[in-house]
């Protein structure tokens, strides 16, 4: 166990989370929400959040799709408008230096289906909630992306004419297998996981953490507020991550 270093040594948790950083040869990301709020984008949790103007359940359960898809639809749509009027922040191009640095030994995981670490360059990037831009057939299953094109509230299936669903993974669904094995492989060969902007409450991606420090990583946490994993990480360092990943970089 490491103690998380309090915030008022700022600068020295900064320099430590350096450390961990260049002393890595594999470095795992995981992201939430938090980075894109500086985009424009809203978290789910707290104030203002998604999860606050809309119940779970109404708009993100299979159950939900099944008893009034337009509705989810609607919300759905919404956030995929959402997309074409938001860039990525410094947070998301921070993370571009981060893996040109690391090359093939980075890993970028996140929970966001905003698309917004791609639009910023990120390359090895694994979606485990999936994406707002594609859209899966519930009948013949096939998966296309629709970018920001504007959908009905009951789109169907250019082949085969079944409802179309949004390609992301919903409360009590499984997480892309193929992409999750990814994922944990990922964090179980890092020397270093670097969680950003996440409450880490929604599992199983909170428990990549706990996985990654099982198999010996380090971790360092970039987030606004404390979180479930602020007390089990390394180093927490306590701000936005527009602001915090870019001067990360320039201790590296
Ligand atoms: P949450 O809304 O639960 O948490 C967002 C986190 O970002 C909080 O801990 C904030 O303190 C932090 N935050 C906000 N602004 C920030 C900033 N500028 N810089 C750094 N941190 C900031 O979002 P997630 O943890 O991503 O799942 O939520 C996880 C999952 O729950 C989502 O993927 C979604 C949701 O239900 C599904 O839809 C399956």
């Amino acid at each position: 166990m490491h103690d998380p270093v309090d915030s008022s040594g700022f600068d020295e948790a900064l320099e430590r989370a350096a450390r961990l950083v260049r002393a890595s040869q594999r470095l795992a990301v995981l992201t939430g929400a938090g980075i894109s709020a500086e985009s424009g984008l809203a978290t789910f949790r707290g104030a203002g959040g998604l999860w606050e103007g809309h119940r779970v359940e109404d708009v993100a359960t299979p159950r939900a799709f099944e008893a009034d898809p337009a509705l989810v639809w609607r919300f759905y749509n919404l956030r995929r408008a959402n997309l074409a009027k938001v860039l990525p922040n410094p947070g998301h191009h921070a993370l571009v230096q981060i893996e040109q640095r690391f090359q093939d030994g980075f890993t970028l995981v996140t929970q966001n289906v905003d698309g917004l670490h791609q639009a910023a360059g990120s390359l090895n990037v694994l979606e485990i909630h999936g994406a707002l831009r594609r859209v899966r057939c519930t009948g013949c299953g096939r998966v296309e992306d629709r970018g920001v094109e504007a959908l009905s509230e009951l789109p169907s299936c250019r082949h085969c004419g079944a409802l179309l669903r949004p390609d992301v993974v919903w409360f009590e669904e499984m997480l892309p297998p193929g992409v999750w094995s990814q994922a944990e492989r990922a964090v179980q060969r890092c020397q270093c996981l670097l969680v950003v902007g996440t409450s880490a409450v929604v599992y199983p991606a909170a428990g990549l953490i706990d996985q990654a420090r099982r198999w010996g990583a380090r971790v360092i946490e970039v987030n606004l507020a404390m979180t479930e994993a602020t007390a089990s990480v390394d180093v927490a360092l306590h701000g936005p991550s527009g602001t915090i990943l870019p001067d990360l970089i320039k201790r590296l």
